[in-house]
């Protein structure tokens, strides 16, 4: 049965199982997401979501806790599944070529080479039994499905789970896997492609022909998400049948965003016209706005194997975007970006959100 279309304000199967009041959510940014921007879509209505992509067992119990003082609405947590390469297993002299190659940014920032970490990530197992611990309303999962156990102690917390898919094949294995949603990401979004059956490049499909695809293929709320930035995107993704809608750049782009100020200029400059999927700067294909360090390391790539696999390159790599973040160096940091950056008109979450729900569905 083909679900109402709903208007902002009308519960629907989306407000009803995430409990918020408008079909809304901020998409999670690893690395970037803010405890205020977060509060700020779940106070206002939406369920704001907080990437954990990193983060290790105590900053997941600090961050909910702030969360939790934060706001009383429900808001949603955010993992990466693991990728198997978690801990350090690239030998020294691979390690050393890559560290090499990106010498010239850590001098032009100032920066001591790093030496090869103990681990890259956290350990997984970890960083779900805190957040699960911590009892989000909601928690969401990129690249791969949860396994049945995972899903089942989340649902015996009372803890909705989301998957995300880039295909349709993954929507369905998604919906078999067991989660509540899924958010169907076109190749629109900002940041990371996070597709797990096929690579990236062979699952590059855009919001417009996914969502009605995905929402044919499964019978659980399907939750639009990339290049959705203002009130036309909001009703076109309703249009095409999706529950809700998933936003990240729009909301990155406002003053409660984690983004420094530098790469929030950008997003509301003419240069976020542009944004390009590259691998350079963490080994997986993700969308940003071009700057000098993708340029360099892509035409140095084309020379030679200068990018290491991930999640090697992004660690290296974020050693020196880091700093170049505090030093609001725009050309040596990540701008990761979504297609409809330049539609950005609005400043604050509060406005990005009136502007999303002035969109009324046409069907
Ligand atoms: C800086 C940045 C970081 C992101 N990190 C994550 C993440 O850790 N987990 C996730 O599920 N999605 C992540 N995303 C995707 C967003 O949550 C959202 O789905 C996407 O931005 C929607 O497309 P849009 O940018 O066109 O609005 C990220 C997006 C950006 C821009």
């Amino acid at each position: 049965m083909t679900p109402a279309h709903p208007t902002s304000g009308k519960p629907n199967r989306i407000t009803n199982l995430f409990g918020t009041d408008v079909p809304v959510v901020l998409g999670p940014f690893g690395g970037v997401s803010s405890v205020e921007l977060t509060a700020a879509v779940s106070d206002g209505g939406g369920l704001g979501s907080y990437g954990l992509y990193g983060y290790g067992a105590d900053a997941i119990r600090n961050t909910a806790a702030e969360l939790k003082r934060a706001t009383s609405k429900p808001f949603a947590l955010n993992l990466w599944f693991p990728t198997g390469d978690e801990t350090t297993s690239l030998p020294q002299p691979d390690f050393d070529h890559y560290v090499a190659t990106l010498k010239p940014y850590f001098d032009e920032l100032g920066l001591p080479l790093p030496q090869m970490p103990d681990r890259y990530l956290p350990d997984y197992e970890e960083q779900v039994e805190a957040t699960l611990e911590a009892g989000p309303a909601v928690v969401s999962f990129v690249f791969g499905v949860p396994a049945p156990e995972l899903v089942e102690e989340a649902h015996r917390r009372g803890i909705v789970v989301v998957g995300t898919a880039t295909t349709v094949a993954e929507a369905i294995a998604l919906e078999a896997g067991g989660v509540d949603a899924v958010v169907a990401s076109g190749m629109e979004s900002g940041g990371h492609r996070v597709s797990f059956l096929k690579p990236a490049e062979e699952s590059l499909i855009g919001t417009f022909a996914l969502v009605p695809q995905v929402v044919d293929a499964v019978s659980i709320p399907v939750i639009a998400a990339g290049g959705i930035a203002d009130r036309r995107g909001y009703a076109a993704a309703l249009a095409l049948g999706a529950d809700a809608v998933q936003v990240g750049t729009a909301f990155l782009a406002t003053r409660e965003s984690a983004a420094v100020p530098a790469y929030r200029a950008v997003l509301h400059s003419p240069a976020a016209r542009e944004t390009v999927l590259t691998r350079a700067l963490s080994g997986r294909l993700a969308r940003g706005i071009p700057n000098r360090i993708i340029a360099d390391l892509a035409e140095a790539n084309l020379a030679g194997a200068v990018i290491a696999p991930f999640p090697a390159q992004n660690w290296l790599t974020g050693r020196f975007r880091a700093e170049a973040a505090a030093q609001g160096n725009t050309e040596l940091m990540s701008l990761w970006a979504g297609q409809a950056t330049a539609l950005i008109r609005h400043d604050s979450a509060a406005d990005v959100l009136t502007e999303l729900l002035a969109g009324r569905p046409v069907l």
